[in-house]
């Protein structure tokens, strides 16, 4: 049996705001993934400094945090067989300089700040990205939900 597992993807607030929430739906959809879980919302600075803890102590962590927290982002479950990685695939490189053209960081972004999306680097972030983002303990202020209920 192969094996299924469920990841964490999100577009950033420079992807939202370009108008790529579509094309890169669509690309997971063409890869195989099935969508589980998608929200439109617009996080707080606790919500992203908990995302990134691992990076807390990077000098461009205040950046990220603030880019993150810039505007709404779509935060999205997509499930199948191996999706951690397949995922991670199809997203590419985090420096887009490095990111092939075809990955999804190759061909819509430039700079390393604005990569415009983001994948779960294994299957226990994935398991906590979805908890943080999704988890029905989830603070009830870290994020303003923009329209839709939340699962
Ligand atoms: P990281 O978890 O290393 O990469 P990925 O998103 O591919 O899992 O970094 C998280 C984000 O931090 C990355 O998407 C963009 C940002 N970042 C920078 O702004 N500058 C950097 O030098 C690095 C390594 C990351």
């Amino acid at each position: 049996m192969t094996r299924q597992e469920q990841t964490f993807v999100m577009v950033k607030p420079d992807g939202v705001s370009r108008g790529l929430i579509g094309p890169i739906i669509t690309r997971f959809e063409q890869k195989g993934f099935k969508l589980a879980a998608i929200e439109l919302l617009h996080i707080d600075r606790a919500l992203a400094e908990q995302h990134y803890g691992d990076l807390k102590a990077k000098p461009f962590f205040g950046e990220l945090v603030d880019y993150l927290t810039s505007g709404p982002v779509c935060a999205m479950i997509w499930q199948g067989e191996h999706a951690v990685e397949n995922a991670r695939a199809l997203i590419g490189k985090t420096n887009p300089v490095e990111a092939s053209p075809g990955t999804i960081r190759g061909d819509f972004a430039m700079d390393i700040a604005g990569n415009i999306v983001h994948g779960s680097d294994s299957p226990a972030s994935a398991a906590r990205e979805i908890g943080l983002f999704f988890g029905r303990h989830a603070a009830p202020h870290s994020f303003d939900l923009l329209g839709v209920n939340p699962i």
